[in-house]
């Protein structure tokens, strides 16, 4: 099959590399003249394992990089949306740029040839069914007849997008005509796990549900942690190691979302969970627990500046080392990071002399993301060690985690990722 790929960030060229590792023909489109021409100088963009490799493999084989539309999707039988959802007006997920590609593809005219419409970009449920096929008959086209509608989740983690999409556990298709059905289904044939069928409104919802339960277990976590905090003397790490030990969790890495931290950040986890909460209140339903999941969030970053502004000190003059400003380890992503909102926090508090490192983000990628921090950033682990007299670990990356070997400094383990892990006796 030839695929046009809409939007060439983690989702988008994932997906490319992907369908193009399944023998397809696939054109990226990217609006991003310097991610374009990275990519097509055979340089990710960012930092995402196996991607590079698959990069290198199927770049001018039998994925093209390209700035004509038209061609691309003349010549394609789908094409997939994979551009940014932002935080839109109260919380709800901004639309914009879906609609703005959309037009951009049906601009390309027609040409008595069916094709199909692919959202993998997260929309809330009602986006393909109520808002999308309208569009596209709006312009003149027919729905399900000339062109088909659907929508195709994604369910990958940054820093495993590659393995993720490879080894997907399921495929989640949004289809209402049987001829998209047939092209989506034909597009994933060399997958071997299960593909699931059902109207676009359900795979938009499979997405959220997925999202907002991880956005859930994290802001349980963390509740449970400040109540810890209230009890005191309780070793929250080993508590929470200890209930990972429970059989029902079956050894699994969900139980790594049912632990404390400092919130949940990075891309996804916070605008989908206020979409979704935006999104059911308009359709007449207000969520009380997602509010709730939200409100915890948002807490976590004051919560955390307290706990380090406590073992700083009065003296606003000290020096903080923050270890760690990727929303994850794995990952150079500072979208919505908590570390960023934790420097927000203390800056607000008079503490602006901080000092930041971090493996893999520099500081011209941090600031492009978040302007007015007052921050200097290290260029080691041992700057920061010398020269901070606090330090506050905000990301877990392993090379932070033996860091009560490498100094008697305080350290906030703002991850809970510094104790030894718990041995039964
Ligand atoms: N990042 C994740 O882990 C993840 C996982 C699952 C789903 N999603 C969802 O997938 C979507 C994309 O996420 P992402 O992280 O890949 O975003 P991203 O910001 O990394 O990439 C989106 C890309 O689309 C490009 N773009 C926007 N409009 C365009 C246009 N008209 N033509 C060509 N390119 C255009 C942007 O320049 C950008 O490079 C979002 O809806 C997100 O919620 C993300």
């Amino acid at each position: 099959m030839v695929v046009t790929v809409i939007g060439l960030g983690f989702v988008g060229l994932t997906s490319a590399l992907g369908f193009a590792e399944l023998g397809h023909k696939v054109y990226g489109m990217e609006v991003n003249e310097e991610r374009l021409a990275s990519i097509a100088a055979g340089r990710l963009p960012f930092l995402e394992p196996g991607l590079d490799a698959a990069l290198s493999r199927h770049l001018g084989k039998n994925f093209f990089p390209s700035r004509s539309m038209a061609e691309a999707v003349r010549e394609s039988e789908a094409v997939y949306f994979c551009v940014g959802t932002p935080y839109g007006e109260n919380g709800q997920a901004d639309l914009t740029f879906l609609f703005e590609a959309l037009r951009q593809v049906l601009a390309c005219g027609r040409d008595g040839r069916f094709r199909v419409l692919v959202t993998k970009s997260t929309v809330p449920p009602g986006t393909t069914a109520k808002r999308v096929t309208p569009f596209v008959a709006s312009l003149g086209f027919e729905p399900g007849k000339d062109t088909g509608v659907a929508c195709n989740p994604e369910f990958l983690r940054e820093g495993h997008c590659w393995e993720d999409f490879i080894h997907a556990d399921r495929i989640v298709l949004g289809v209402s005509d049987a001829r998209s059905k047939a092209l989506l289904c034909e597009l994933y044939r060399g997958m071997t796990c299960p593909v699931f069928c059902v109207s676009p409104n359900t795979a938009e919802y499979i997405k959220y549900l997925s999202n907002t339960l991880l956005a859930t277990l994290i802001s349980w976590s963390n509740e449970m942690s400040l109540a810890a905090d209230a009890f005191g003397d309780i070793d929250t790490a080993q508590a929470f190691r200890i209930l990972h030990k429970d059989h029902r969790w079956g050894g699994c890495e969900m139980a790594s979302y049912a632990y404390p931290g400092c919130g949940y950040g990075g891309y996804c986890l916070p605008k989908d969970t206020n979409a979704l909460c935006a999104a059911a209140g308009n359709a007449g339903y207000e969520p009380r627990i997602l509010k709730n999941v939200i409100a915890v969030n948002d807490a976590m970053p004051e919560a955390m500046a307290a706990r380090i502004i406590k073992t700083a000190g009065v003296d606003s003059n000290i020096c903080i080392g923050i270890l760690g400003l990727s929303f994850k380890p794995g990952s150079d992503d500072v979208r919505d990071a908590p570390p960023a909102k934790i420097i927000a926090a203390l800056n607000r508090a008079g503490y602006r002399n901080i000092l930041a490192f971090d493996p893999v983000v520099g500081e011209s990628g941090f600031r492009a993301c978040h302007k007015n921090l007052s921050l200097r950033c290290a260029g080691s682990l041992e700057e920061v060690l010398t020269e901070a007299g606090v330090l506050a670990l905000t990301t877990a990356w392993p090379e932070f985690l033996e860091l009560r070997m490498k100094t008697e400094k305080p350290v906030v383990d703002c991850r809970y990722a510094l104790k030894p892990s718990v041995k039964a006796v």
